[in-house]
């Protein structure tokens, strides 16, 4: 409660984590490190949660182009954001407009750089920020755990299909990493699962959302307006070395998901309904690592609530905005996993859908079409008791 209360006078000023007066027990937020961690796996995910919450000056590299100085002023408490930090990515008709400033709007800038004009008719697709937490053990699902629950043609008849958003890996990501290496890769992180690999994620949010460049990224992202030349920033780049990005990797790699709630009888009966309906084809409740050198994210099981597949979600929640494999009408199916904390995070508040314009879970599952309508259909006839079963389900994940 205490915790909530800060977090809603202060979340404004600072990142929600480093304000609490005491850290909630592990298994109540985002931010904990996967159990039993010792050694120099605890002294990297330490190094990268400083990496995480490091706010970037100008004069440490900050822009020219930006959206927030730090990964933590959009991720805060390791959660979601709320529209406020989130943008939208542009491209056209699939070219991702990488010579005018492409693919993701900046809206800020520093002293000296121009702020960033959107070519005219550009497709533009808005992104709340996802929570980060659980990133190893998404990683580490092998790829042909996810590809099972396939059905591009829709053979058993469900109305739900589900496909791989096969995408390539930038030159910059080692073969030696999941989602690396020459040829299509299988998209697991982001919004359209457009993106492979971890590397591949936190580098681009280095250059694109905070304006730092890296030794995998090592020139900034061309201003529309000024070519490459990197206005009004005069920090030579790289600003970060390769080993920083890394450890915010492995950061995000070590990040726990919560504990599930309770699960009282009510939610149980709002579990069997989330069968019946259809919900758990694609929110997947569960899949299982495989083999890993870190032993806490190998052979587990990863109750996400997700099956890191595209779905077309129908013409309310289209974007049309292809990205990758992707149509502008796929999503990747929503994580579940942490429900029942997220408003701690944002002072009460709670944001859902990819761009966070449904403001409850009941607004979340109304706004589902595509493969998604019959079980919103479904939903909406159980009538209030059972709707509420359900959402208490929910609200125990
Ligand atoms: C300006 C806000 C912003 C900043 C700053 C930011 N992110 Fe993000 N992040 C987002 C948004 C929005 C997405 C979803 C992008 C999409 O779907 O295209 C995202 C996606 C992610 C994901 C994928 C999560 C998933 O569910 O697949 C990870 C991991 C991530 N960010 C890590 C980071 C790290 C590490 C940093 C700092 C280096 C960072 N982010 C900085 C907004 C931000
Ligand atoms: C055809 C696949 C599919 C089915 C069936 C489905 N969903 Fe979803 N769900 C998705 C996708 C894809 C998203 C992400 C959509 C977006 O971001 O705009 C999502 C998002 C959500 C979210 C928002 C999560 C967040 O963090 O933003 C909730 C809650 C949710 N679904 C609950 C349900 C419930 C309850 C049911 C059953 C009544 C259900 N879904 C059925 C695919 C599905």
């Amino acid at each position: 409660m205490l915790r909530t209360c800060l977090c809603a006078a202060l979340l404004v000023m600072a990142g929600c984590e480093r304000i609490m007066t005491e850290a909630p027990p592990a298994g109540e937020d985002f931010a904990s490190p996967l159990e039993g961690m010792a050694g120099e796996l605890n002294a990297v995910f330490l190094q990268g949660d400083e990496n995480f919450a490091r706010p970037f000056t100008p004069a440490e590299g900050l822009g020219p182009l930006f959206n927030n100085v730090s990964c933590e002023g959009c991720h805060p408490g390791d959660g979601r954001g709320t529209p406020a930090e989130g943008f939208f990515r542009f491209s056209s008709g699939g070219n991702l407009l990488a010579d005018q400033g492409g693919p993701q709007h900046q809206d800020k800038n520093i002293t000296g750089a121009p702020s960033e004009q959107v070519p005219a008719g550009a497709d533009r697709s808005f992104r709340l920020p996802p929570p980060v937490f659980g990133m190893g053990l998404i990683e580490a699902i092998p790829a042909e755990i996810i590809l099972a629950n396939e059905d591009p043609e829709d053979r058993d008849g469900d109305g739900i299909s589900g496909r791989a958003n096969w995408v390539q890996a930038p030159d910059f990501v080692p073969a030696s990493h999941v989602g690396g290496g020459p040829g299509p890769q299988l998209g697991r992180f982001s919004r359209k699962a457009q993106v492979s690999s971890l590397v591949h994620q936190v580098a681009a949010a280095y250059q694109q959302d905070i304006g730092i460049t890296s030794d995998f990224l090592p020139v900034e992202n061309p201003h529309p307006q000024a070519g490459s030349v990197a206005l009004g920033d005069q920090v030579p780049d790289p600003e970060i070395p390769a080993a920083t990005v890394l450890q915010t990797v492995m950061y995000l790699r070590l990040l726990a998901p919560p504990a599930q709630g309770l699960r009282t009888p009510q939610a149980e009966r709002g579990e069997a309904l989330f069968g019946q309906l259809g919900c758990a084809t694609c929110h997947v409740p569960a899949m299982r690592t495989g083999p890993h050198p870190i032993p806490q994210l190998s052979q587990q099981v990863v109750r996400l609530y997700s099956d890191l597949l595209l779905h077309d979600m129908g013409p309310d929640l289209a974007d049309h905005r292809p990205d990758g494999d992707a149509s502008g009408s796929e999503w990747r199916t929503a994580p579940l996993w942490g429900t029942r904390l997220v408003g701690d995070f944002l002072g009460g508040k709670t944001f859902f859908l990819h761009d966070g314009r449904a403001a409850t879970l009941d607004q979340a599952i109304h706004l589902h079409g595509g493969e998604a309508q019959a079980a919103r259909e479904g939903y909406a006839g159980l009538g209030s008791p059972g709707q509420q079963d359900l959402l208490t389900f929910l609200g125990s994940l």
